[in-house]
């Protein structure tokens, strides 16, 4: 027996004053997006920016169902959107804020397992790796280079 190390690597910012100008302006995108989430069940809003190579940027909010399971989240809305839109593009940047509808939240929230596997798809795709930036509604903004950093063992087409 032997054990591997798997290490990933994030930056935190302070907050997103820290961002370069172009990355805080798609940041507060996200931001403003999360008004427009569905979520009467949970009350806790996601909104999600997705920056393309062709310099357009997709907005995407959860949408919640009566029936749970058939809500979405931000980040799938937005990605599947860009997708179906713009299949020949690629995604270079997804920016997500998230909170409670009732509070501010300094957590910074990441993709869920089932975003992360969507986002996945994407970044193999086009063999471009995706920034991801994650905060709550204030607060910490983290950052990481690849998709990977959150999924290390992907399950990916090459294993089917
Ligand atoms: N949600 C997202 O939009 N993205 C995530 O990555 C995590 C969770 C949404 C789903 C649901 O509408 C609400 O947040 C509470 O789980």
């Amino acid at each position: 027996m032997k054990q591997i190390t798997i290490t990933t690597t994030f930056s935190v910012y302070d907050s997103l004053e820290e961002l370069n100008k172009e990355d805080k302006k798609i940041m507060l995108q996200a931001i403003e997006a999360r008004k427009k989430a569905y979520a009467p069940y949970s009350k806790f809003s996601v909104g999600t920016a997705v920056l393309l190579d062709n310099n357009e940027v997709i907005l995407g909010a959860n949408q919640e169902n009566a029936a749970y399971p058939s809500g979405l989240c931000a980040e799938r809305v937005a990605i599947f959107y860009a997708g179906a839109n713009y299949p020949n593009a690629k995604v270079l940047k997804l920016f997500i804020s998230a909170s409670p509808q009732d509070r501010e939240l300094e957590d910074p929230i990441p993709p869920c397992g089932s975003c992360r596997q969507s986002i996945a798809e994407y970044e193999m795709k086009q063999d471009v790796e995706i920034e991801i930036y994650f905060m709550g509604s204030k607060g910490k903004v983290y950052h990481s280079n690849s998709l990977k950093n959150l999924l290390p063992f992907l399950f990916e087409k090459k294993h089917l």
